[in-house]
């Protein structure tokens, strides 16, 4: 779908959505209070020798990188969110800067746990900057957190940089740690939104989810409950995350959360989805799983309309039919433009 056709259909859908109980919702939703901005992320960049780097994940990144500058009309901004490197090696970091340098739009970084467990974000922080920080735009306040810190024990328990990069780099490595935002950039997040009006729409950026979804594989942020009671009184929060590699989307309490795709493979689901229902609303669908025939698949990017304080986000999935998660008023959370009844979307290669 092209974003014109997109935004065509998401006017008609938030016409059909006018009844009393949406309408001060609608009201705002003109058109014109739309933005749209991209969302590259976890790109996995891995240096081999020299001038060597592993090619598959190149072309996932480049791939992006050259669909979004086609973008009609441009992104306001682009995200990339965290990961850039595979072992937070230097040559990793500046061999993505490079790649990035090509985008037509002002970039954003955020960290990822790759980019950061060999020096402990030095080398990011000279070529990027801050890893939190928070910047308006057209009316809603966007933070960005840095959401991959662990305890300090954990940090200086390893005999070099590289063991310690190395086991956070496992999935599923039993030696590594959940990761959490902190109380520092807690008591920063609580100063930073102290200005803000209850309805101000606020849109979180975090790598890792900020939620508890499956702990074995640190789809886990330790002290997300803590920034619920601290975005508690917004009428429209959204948190928007990295790191899982798959598509997931679901609502707590005033919070909808939607994931984005990573440029160079897939997660596979864990089991324990299943045993966390408690801790986890509904997953609602799943992406199909990746076919090993097809070298991008399930793999992707993705662009974001920002209208009436939510976020609708449209995933381009190279060899699959794209995808829109978009937020339905009327029921208020997020849902799957053509998939949400289905247990599992079809897969459809092209
Ligand atoms: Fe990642
Ligand atoms: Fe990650």
């Amino acid at each position: 779908m092209n974003r014109r056709d997109f935004l065509a259909t998401s006017a008609k859908l938030t016409a059909l959505a006018v009844l009393p109980m949406n309408i001060v919702e609608v009201a705002a939703a003109k058109e014109s209070d739309t933005f749209t901005f991209a969302f590259i992320s976890d790109a996995h960049l891995q240096h081999i020798k020299g001038t060597r780097f592993v090619q598959n994940w190149d072309k996932g990144l480049k791939m992006a990188v050259a669909q979004c500058n086609l973008l009609d009309p441009k992104p306001d901004f682009i995200i990339f969110g965290g990961d850039l490197a595979q072992l937070g090696k230097k040559e990793e970091l500046d061999h993505g800067a490079e790649i990035l340098s090509a985008l037509h739009a002002p970039v954003k970084m955020m960290l990822g746990e790759h980019d950061y467990y060999l020096d402990l974000g030095e080398t990011w922080q000279k070529m990027f900057g801050d890893p939190y920080y928070s910047f308006d735009h057209k009316g809603v306040h966007f933070v960005v957190l840095n959401s991959i810190l662990v305890d300090e024990a954990w940090v200086n328990r390893w005999p070099t940089p590289m063991d310690r990069m190395q086991t956070m780099a496992g999935l599923d490595d039993p030696n590594g740690s959940p990761f959490m935002v902190g109380s520092r950039q807690r008591e920063w997040l609580k100063k930073d939104l102290a200005r803000y009006s209850d309805d101000t729409p606020i849109v979180i950026f975090s790598h890792s989810p900020l939620q508890k979804i499956y702990k074995g594989w640190n789809f886990w942020t330790e002290d997300c409950e803590e920034i619920y009671k601290i975005v508690k009184r917004f009428q429209k929060v959204n948190v928007i995350y990295g790191h899982v590699h798959q598509i997931q989307y679901n609502k707590i309490g005033n919070i909808a959360f939607n994931s984005v795709m990573s440029t160079a493979w897939p997660w596979p689901y864990p089991d324990s989805y299943a045993k966390a229902k408690r801790v986890v609303p509904k997953m609602t669908i799943k992406m199909n799983r990746a076919d090993p025939f097809f070298e991008r698949d399930a793999t992707g990017w993705q662009f974001i309309d920002v209208h009436s304080g939510r976020v609708d986000v449209n995933y381009i999935l190279p060899n699959n039919k794209n995808r829109t998660v978009r937020y339905n008023f009327k029921k208020n959370r997020p849902e799957d433009k053509d998939f949400q009844n289905c247990p599992q979307p079809p897969q459809i290669h092209y």
